[in-house]
């Protein structure tokens, strides 16, 4: 459920017209709804209102630090992965102890800087990493609260680029090394084990394997215990999946049912991470249309916002849905949707039956709230594009369109500094 509709032959965003928006802050734009934000993170609360839980909103699926903001006001704590994050974080003004940190790869000064912050705690992906913990911990003479990464070797059915739970990915330790990992880390002075941690991949559409996921790691939690391992914090990660197309991915509430029952007589807290189901459908990208081509058999709409301002479907075939701002009742016809970049891949959405368009007119595409802006980028030398909040009928640029000196000022400055 999102507040993007149409009322009155156009499209609104909660109470403001998108066309307005489009022409007041220019193109490409995202533009996020804050009451679908409230509401998908209310969702997720209440799913999980009989059990001690912690909703960590994934902060990579979209890192603006006035969302961010947003939702640590909610309650929300954050997922993240890395320092940069940390920082968005702690700026934006989340409590450092519903901070959990994710990641393969953490560095040393990473580990340093979330240690400094007391976060909550580290979701360890390798003993090599647990180590390197352990010995920064130390040195700070502080306690790193910890909490083993599984790998429960289960498939979530989504595209293998988003896929982590299986034992071929990179992510997590297997549960014969993750013992070992516990039981160094319930021995060591400045380690502490007290959570267990899974993510099993992204986009999912069905139920049964978060549930698989969740029995293997009871299962697993109970025979820790017999080694003298006790854990407080179950983080199942995130993943639930939204409609971009026709997809009808379980509801918060969902999950909630199906983890409530396996998790009700146990003395855990809980957490999710989830990102895509929180940000993905609070988020268009508004674009407009340049030119029209037929190259052959084939029809071009060249749009605005290109493969550096929502990279999914260049990357991962993603569908996203695209409409007119405002109908206009046109026959349809089947086109490429593309940006101006030099590159093949770089469309929106191609072979899709759109009414026909003309230069200047606005299209939205959909569900673009995650992994959109978080995964721009200025390739091509283009200008990463500005995002605007609204709430009713009142809007709120939270990031100012990128300039030309925004562009090279760190290069200029690095040339001053020589
Ligand atoms: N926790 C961990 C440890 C993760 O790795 C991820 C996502 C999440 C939580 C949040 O997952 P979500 O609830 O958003 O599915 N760029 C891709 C998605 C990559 C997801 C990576 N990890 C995309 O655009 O589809």
């Amino acid at each position: 459920m999102d507040y993007f509709e149409y009322r009155q032959g156009e499209l609104w965003a909660e109470g403001v017209r998108v066309r307005e928006l489009a022409e007041r802050f220019g193109t490409p734009l995202y533009i996020y709804s804050q009451k679908t934000i409230q509401r998908h993170y209310a969702a997720f609360d209440r799913a999980l209102e009989q059990l001690d839980h912690l909703t960590c909103f994934s902060v990579k699926a979209n890192s603006n630090v006035n969302l961010l903001r947003l939702l640590g006001g909610l309650g929300a704590g954050v997922d993240i992965v890395s320092g940069g994050e940390l920082h968005r974080a702690l700026a934006a003004g989340i409590d450092p102890m519903k901070i959990v940190f994710s990641g393969v790869g953490k560095q040393a000064h990473e580990i340093r800087q979330a240690l400094a912050a007391d976060i909550l705690m580290f979701n360890v992906e390798s003993v090599q990493e647990l180590e390197s913990i352990g010995k920064i911990a130390a040195e700070m003479n502080k306690t790193a609260r910890i909490s083993i990464r599984i790998n429960p070797d289960v498939d979530p059915k989504t595209h293998p680029y988003i896929s982590t739970g299986l034992k071929e990915n990179k992510f997590g330790l297997d549960m014969l090394e993750a013992t070992g990992a516990y039981l160094m880390a319930k021995n060591y002075p400045f380690l502490d084990p007290v959570g267990m941690d899974c993510h099993i991949g992204s986009q999912l559409t069905q139920i049964g394997p978060f549930v698989e996921a969740l029995e293997k790691l009871l299962d697993y939690a109970d025979r820790l215990k017999s080694s003298g391992v006790t854990i407080r914090y179950l983080d199942l990660g995130g993943g639930l999946g939204i409609t971009y197309d026709e997809e009808e991915p379980p509801l918060p509430a969902d999950l909630g049912r199906a983890i409530g029952d396996a998790l009700a007589a146990r003395d855990l807290t809980v957490i999710l991470e989830p990102g895509r189901a929180i940000a993905g459908n609070a988020g268009i990208l508004v674009t407009r249309v340049l030119y029209l081509k037929i190259n052959g058999t084939k029809n071009f709409v060249i749009v605005d916002a290109a493969m550096n301002d929502l990279v999914r479907p260049a990357l991962y075939g993603a569908f996203h849905r695209i409409a007119e701002v405002t109908p206009r009742g046109r026959p349809s016809k089947k086109v490429d949707v593309v940006g101006p970049i030099c590159e093949s891949a770089d469309f929106l959405a191609q072979d899709r039956l759109l009414p026909g368009l003309q230069p200047g007119e606005h299209l939205a595409v959909f569900s673009a709230g995650a992994y959109g802006f978080s995964m721009s980028s200025q390739y091509n030398s283009r200008l990463r594009a500005a995002e605007v909040l609204v709430d009713g009928d009142h809007t709120t640029l939270v990031r100012r369109r990128e300039t030309y000196e925004d562009l090279i000022a760190l290069e200029i400055q690095a040339a001053e500094e020589k």
